[in-house]
C-alpha cells in the first residue's frame, strides 16, 4: 500500500467531502453566489459570471458523504436506481452547495469542484498526468535514463522513464548491472510481469531446440510480439546481459506514425490493412494460440490503436480469391515503409542497457548475429500499460 492518500479524482482539484473543516479551505477558484432549484435541475451561479445546470440525480449520484462513498476506500456506494421526484432544497452555506433531499439526506459540494465539472463545459477532462503520444520524426532517438536515476527513491528518473515510454513508445535505460533477473527487479517497480506462453520472464539467446525465431540467430524483421493473442502484451522490456556476437543490432519503428504515412500515400492500402482481418497463429508442443484480426486496428476516431505485425506467425492467408493480390500489395507497402531507413532506427544494445517499448505501437527487430563470434543474451518480460499509467499517477501524487 502507498502511504500517500489515494485520490479517486484527478490531482490538485477539490472533491466533495463531508468534513466541514476540510471544506472550509476551498480550492482556488470562483465562489458560489447562488443556487436555485428549477424544473429537474439545480442552477448554480459563481462570482466569475458563469452559470451551470446540474440534474438532480447527477448531484445525488456524486454526493461524497460517508453513506454515499465508502469512508476508507472512497469508492462509490450510492446506486442511481431511482429517479428523484421531489426537488431538493438548495442553499449556499459557508461557500458550499448544500442540498437537502426529500428523504432527509444532505449533500455538500465544493463550489470549485462543481465549477470544473459544469456539464455545459464539455472540454473538462481530468488533469493530464499521462503524456499524449508523440509521433517519431525522422532522426528520432530514444530518451535515455540511467539505471541509477531510475532506482533513486526520491529522484525523477523513474518518472522520466515512464513519461518517455508513454509518449514515444520507446525508452532506453543505461548503465545497469550485469546480473541475471535485473529485468524482473526493474519490472517489479512498476507491477507484476505479464506472463505468456514463453513464461513471465524469458531468455532471448540462440537455443538448441528453439520454438520461436527469436531463440535462433536469424535476423528478425520488424514485428510485434504475440499478435496471435487476443490481448498482446502492452509493454516489452529487453535487458541486455551479453552482446559480443557479430551482428544482432536492434531495430525499431513507430508503427502508428508509419501507418499514418501509409494512409497518406495510399488510402486504399491503409483501408485494406485496417479492415481485413487475417489469421495469426503460434504452435508448439504445448500451445496452439490463434486469433483473426487486422494488421492495423483503429479506434472509434479512425486513429491507429494497435499494430499486429509478425510475418513468421502469420497463418495461412484465408481471404476471398479476389482480395488476395490487393492484400499482398498493401502488406508490401506497409512493410517497405516500416523498414525504410527514414522510419526505422537501429543501434546495438550494450550490456547493462534495457530497451522498453510499447509492443502494440512500436515494432522491433534485430539483425542476424553469428553465435560463433561471441555470446548474445537478453532477458525480457512484459508489463501492462495500465500499471505504467498507474505508477506515473502515484509518483505524481507524491510530489
Ligand atoms: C523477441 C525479440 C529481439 C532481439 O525476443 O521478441 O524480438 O534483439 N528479440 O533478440
Ligand atoms: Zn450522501
Ligand atoms: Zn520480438
Amino acid at each position: 500500500m502507498q502511504t500517500a492518500t489515494p485520490q479517486h479524482d484527478e490531482q490538485n482539484t477539490a472533491r466533495p467531502r463531508i468534513d466541514m473543516g476540510e471544506l472550509a479551505a476551498h480550492a482556488e477558484g470562483p465562489a458560489l453566489v447562488d443556487a436555485v432549484t428549477t424544473g429537474a435541475r439545480v442552477t448554480l451561479r459563481w462570482d466569475d459570471d458563469t452559470q451551470a445546470h446540474f440534474p438532480w440525480l447527477w448531484l445525488r449520484d456524486h454526493c461524497a458523504c460517508v453513506e454515499c462513498r465508502h469512508p476508507l476506500t472512497r469508492e462509490r456506494l450510492f446506486i442511481p436506481l431511482d429517479d428523484i421526484e421531489t426537488p431538493p432544497a438548495a442553499r449556499v452555506v459557508d461557500g458550499n452547495l448544500l442540498l437537502s433531499w426529500a428523504d432527509d439526506h444532505v449533500s455538500r459540494f465544493d463550489p470549485v469542484w462543481l465549477h470544473q465539472r459544469r456539464l455545459e463545459n464539455a472540454a473538462f477532462t481530468p488533469a493530464q498526468i499521462v503524456p499524449p503520444r508523440r509521433p517519431w520524426h525522422v532522426g528520432f532517438t530514444p530518451e535515455r535514463v540511467s539505471h541509477n536515476d531510475f532506482m533513486e527513491e526520491e529522484g525523477d528518473g523513474e518518472r522520466q522513464w515512464l513519461e518517455a515510454l508513454l509518449r514515444d513508445g520507446l525508452v532506453l535505460l543505461d548503465d545497469g548491472p550485469l546480473v541475471e533477473e535485473e529485468v524482473s527487479r526493474l519490472a517489479g517497480r512498476i507491477g507484476p510481469m505479464r506472463a505468456t506462453n514463453f513464461g513471465a520472464r524469458f531468455d532471448v539467446r540462440s537455443k538448441p531446440n528453439p520454438n520461436n525465431a527469436a531463440y535462433t540467430p536469424i535476423a528478425l524483421a520488424l514485428h510485434t510480439d504475440l499478435p496471435n493473442w487476443r490481448q498482446p502484451p502492452d509493454i516489452q522490456l529487453l535487458y541486455c546481459l551479453q552482446n559480443e556476437a557479430e551482428g544482432g543490432e536492434s531495430t525499431f519503428a513507430d508503427g502508428f506514425t508509419v501507418a499514418e504515412i501509409l494512409r497518406q500515400e495510399s488510402p486504399e492500402h491503409f483501408r485494406i490493412l485496417s479492415e481485413t482481418p487475417i489469421d495469426f497463429r503460434f504452435q508448439d508442443e504445448e500451445h496452439d494460440i490463434a486469433i483473426r484480426a487486422p494488421i492495423i486496428e483503429l479506434d472509434e476516431d479512425g486513429r491507429p490503436l494497435e499494430i499486429r505485425f509478425n510475418n513468421w506467425i502469420r497463418d495461412t492467408l484465408r481471404l476471398p480469391l479476389h482480395d488476395v493480390d490487393a492484400w499482398y500489395a498493401a502488406y508490401r507497402h506497409f512493410w517497405q515503409l516500416l523498414h525504410d531507413p527514414r522510419h526505422q532506427i537501429e543501434f546495438a544494445l550494450a550490456p547493462g542497457q534495457m530497451i522498453a517499448f510499447d509492443n502494440r505501437r512500436v515494432l522491433h527487430g534485430r539483425r542476424a548475429f553469428d553465435p560463433n563470434t561471441g555470446k548474445r543474451h537478453l532477458q525480457g518480460t512484459y508489463l501492462d500499460l495500465d500499471l505504467l499509467e498507474s505508477r506515473l499517477r502515484v509518483l505524481s501524487r507524491q510530489r
